[in-house]
């Protein structure tokens, strides 16, 4: 039980509860129009930019090598694979492929404990009691795409290239090619 001790080495922090990661896989089987449209999107293939040779240009402004394989360079996965260093999260490609890129739980949180509640309570769930249990949103508020863009950490930023900088509702118009296109829920969730 590696994650449950690592777990509890975290547990003395902030999130005494943080929920674990669970993969696509536990989201997909039910919401199959958002993960057809993921499948095909930028975030779904995030970490192929790390490969050697990829985009070239873009890694020399940003002081990288383009010829390096940044796909073994751990510094690079907190943005471009699913929960690195966190419960349930990427370990490595082989032991987690279904962790590779930035799949569902980077924008919704990791999913063990809402996922439950989604599958329990189907159209009934309330926004605060899945927010309680590690769901985010990005469109009520919650800075969930700024762990990313336009991050200190990012060797790609705005300085080098406006393109990089962040305006939620500006990247929100290109969802349905970086992430997925956005449909009203059924359900009242308020
Ligand atoms: C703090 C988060 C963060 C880290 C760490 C990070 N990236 Fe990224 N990276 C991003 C974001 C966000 C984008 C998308 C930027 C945009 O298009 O607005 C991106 C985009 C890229 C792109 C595509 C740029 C383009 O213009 O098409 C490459 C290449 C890239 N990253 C390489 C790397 C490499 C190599 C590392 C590790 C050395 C790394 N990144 C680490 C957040 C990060
Ligand atoms: C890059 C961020 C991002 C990723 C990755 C992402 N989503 Fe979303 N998704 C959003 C945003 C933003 C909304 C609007 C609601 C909100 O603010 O959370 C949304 C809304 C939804 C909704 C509500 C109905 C709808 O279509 O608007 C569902 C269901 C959903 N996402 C499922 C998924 C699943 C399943 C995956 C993975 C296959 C996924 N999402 C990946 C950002 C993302
Ligand atoms: C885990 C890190 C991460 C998170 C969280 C994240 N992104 Fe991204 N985003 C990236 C990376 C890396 C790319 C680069 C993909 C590429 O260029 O192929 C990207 C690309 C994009 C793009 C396409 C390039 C562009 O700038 O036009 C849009 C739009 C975008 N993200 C919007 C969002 C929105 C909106 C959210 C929050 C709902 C979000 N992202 C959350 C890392 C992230
Ligand atoms: C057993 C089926 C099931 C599973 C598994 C599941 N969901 Fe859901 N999810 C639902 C249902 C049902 C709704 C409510 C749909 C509606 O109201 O239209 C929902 C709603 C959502 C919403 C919109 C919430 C809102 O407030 O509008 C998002 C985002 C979402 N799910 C993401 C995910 C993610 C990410 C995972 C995986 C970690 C996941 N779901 C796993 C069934 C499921």
């Amino acid at each position: 039980m590696v994650m449950a001790s690592l777990a509890l080495a975290m547990a003395g922090h902030a999130w005494p509860e943080e929920p674990a990661f669970v993969g696509n896989k536990a989201c997909t089987g039910c919401h199959k129009a958002e993960a057809l449209d993921w499948q095909r999107s930028a975030h779904a293939k995030a970490f192929d930019l790390l490969a050697a040779g990829r985009k070239p240009a873009e890694k020399l402004k940003g002081k990288l090598e383009p010829e390096k394989n940044y796909q073994k360079d751990e510094k690079c996965f907190k943005c471009h694979t699913t929960g690195y260093k966190k419960p349930g999260g990427f370990q490595d490609v082989e032991t987690t492929p279904d962790l590779v890129g930035i799949g569902c739980e980077m924008c919704h949180g990791p999913g063990k404990e809402y996922r439950e509640i989604h599958k329990r309570m189907v159209l009934e769930f309330k926004r605060s009691e899945v927010q309680a249990a590690g769901q985010t949103y990005a469109t009520l508020g919650d800075k969930v795409c700024q762990n990313c863009h336009d991050h200190k950490d990012s060797p790609l930023k705005k300085e080098l290239d406006p393109k990089y900088g962040f305006d939620l509702e500006d990247k929100m118009r290109k969802a349905r090619t970086a992430f997925h296109r956005i449909t009203p829920s059924i359900g009242r969730h308020q």
